[in-house]
């Protein structure tokens, strides 16, 4: 029955192209009138007929090949545009970081340097051990300061 059935297709198909009907797309019947050529209605085709419906099936393959081309040159500007954005947020966020560890780094030195004049101004007397456990605090500031 399958084979039938193909039978009988392959006669209709037959049937269709000798009895002349010419099946053109919407986009190739409006493309022909626009380029001012005639729309054939019956096969087999003129060579001037077939010359003229290359041309426009190749118009229209150009015509969609650039619109896929501006379409993907469309998505990578916008993929761009966002990674552009993303960057200006993360370098925003960054200058705020180094702001703050700046100011982090104005105190701790003012500390250091109120420390280490302390220390210079310690009796003798006392610098045995007063000094070493003054070192000792700035040296703890030295260290934070470097791990900030
Ligand atoms: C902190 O200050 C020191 C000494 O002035 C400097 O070398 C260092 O780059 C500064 N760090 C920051 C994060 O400001």
């Amino acid at each position: 029955i399958a084979f039938e059935i193909i039978i009988v297709i392959l006669f209709v198909v037959a049937q269709i192209s000798q009895s002349g009907v010419l099946i053109l797309s919407e986009e190739e019947k409006r493309t022909l009138i626009s380029e001012g050529y005639p729309i054939p209605s019956k096969l087999p085709l003129t060579k001037q007929e077939e010359k003229n419906l290359k041309k426009i099936r190749r118009k229209i393959k150009n015509k969609i090949s650039a619109q896929e081309s501006r379409r993907k040159k469309k998505e990578y500007l916008e993929a761009l545009e966002k990674r552009v954005e993303a960057y200006n947020h993360e370098n925003n966020d960054l200058k705020k970081k180094v702001e703050s560890l700046e100011n982090n780094n104005r105190s701790l030195l003012g500390q250091l340097q109120k420390l280490q004049s302390l220390v210079s101004k310690m009796p003798k007397a006392a610098s045995a051990t007063q000094t070493s456990t003054a070192l000792m605090v700035s040296t703890d500031v030295v260290m934070s300061l470097s791990l900030w």
